[in-house]
């Protein structure tokens, strides 16, 4: 059976680098499924098509294609936000759907990474992680990284752009933000990426 791990959890809770580290270790393909939203959000803004309108999001995310999912910027802060608001959108969402599956059903596996992969995208994957972190921890980690990379952001206005991204992904209609009902909970609120990393192995070895 092909090992297929899905990483759900909020805003900067590590999910990103866990999956890329679990992708390297176990050799399987990786996506980073907020991607997909960030270009149709930033696509979006770029034509100028409101991000309230759930018809004209729908087709540019029905017009996607992976070359535009190699933009750089796609990872800062202002695409995260886009992605966010038009994420909210069934006919967005469903236009990404196959993509994903398609991803995940790859023979060998594959470690995909978003919002709702144990949920919707793959109910029936092997592994399933809900990563989580209080939102202090969250915003602390986000904004180091930005300060990292010489940005001058404070802590406080990125913990506030934090809990505004938990609200409006829990809280949307279709495929909110939630653990699937068989996910492991891992909570890296004290954990460094070594520490996460291993506790994860430990639930994929024991899966496998
Ligand atoms: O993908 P997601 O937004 O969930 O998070 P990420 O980009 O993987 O991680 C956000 C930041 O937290 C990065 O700078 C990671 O290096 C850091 N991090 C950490 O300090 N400790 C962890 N256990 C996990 C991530
Ligand atoms: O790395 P970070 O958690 O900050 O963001 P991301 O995973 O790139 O996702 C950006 C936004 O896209 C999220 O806030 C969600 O609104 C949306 N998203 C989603 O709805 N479903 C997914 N599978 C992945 C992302």
């Amino acid at each position: 059976m092909p090992l297929t791990i899905a990483i759900d959890g909020p805003a900067a809770a590590g999910k990103g680098t866990l999956a890329k580290r679990l992708a390297e270790h176990y050799s399987l393909p990786y996506l980073d499924t907020g991607l997909l939203y960030r270009a149709v959000g930033k696509l979006a803004h770029e034509q100028g098509i409101d991000l309230d309108d759930p018809e004209a999001t729908g087709a540019l995310a029905a017009k996607l294609d992976t070359s535009h999912l190699d933009d750089g910027s796609l990872r800062g802060r202002e695409a995260g936000e886009l992605a966010s608001r038009v994420a909210v959108h069934p006919q967005v969402r469903n236009a990404l759907i196959a993509f994903q599956k398609n991803f995940a059903a790859r023979p060998d596996g594959a470690v995909l990474d978003g919002r709702d992969i144990g949920t919707v995208i793959c109910p029936e994957a092997r592994v399933k992680i809900f990563v989580t972190a209080s939102p202090e921890v969250r915003a602390r980690r986000r904004t180091d990284e930005l300060v990292a990379k010489g940005r001058h952001v404070d802590y406080d206005t990125i913990l506030a752009e934090v809990r505004e991204r938990d609200t409006r992904d829990a809280g949307r209609a279709t495929a909110p933000l939630k653990p699937a009902d068989d996910a492991h909970l891992l909570d890296t609120s004290k954990m460094d990426i070594e520490t996460a990393f291993r506790a994860a192995c430990e639930l994929i070895d024991r899966a496998a």
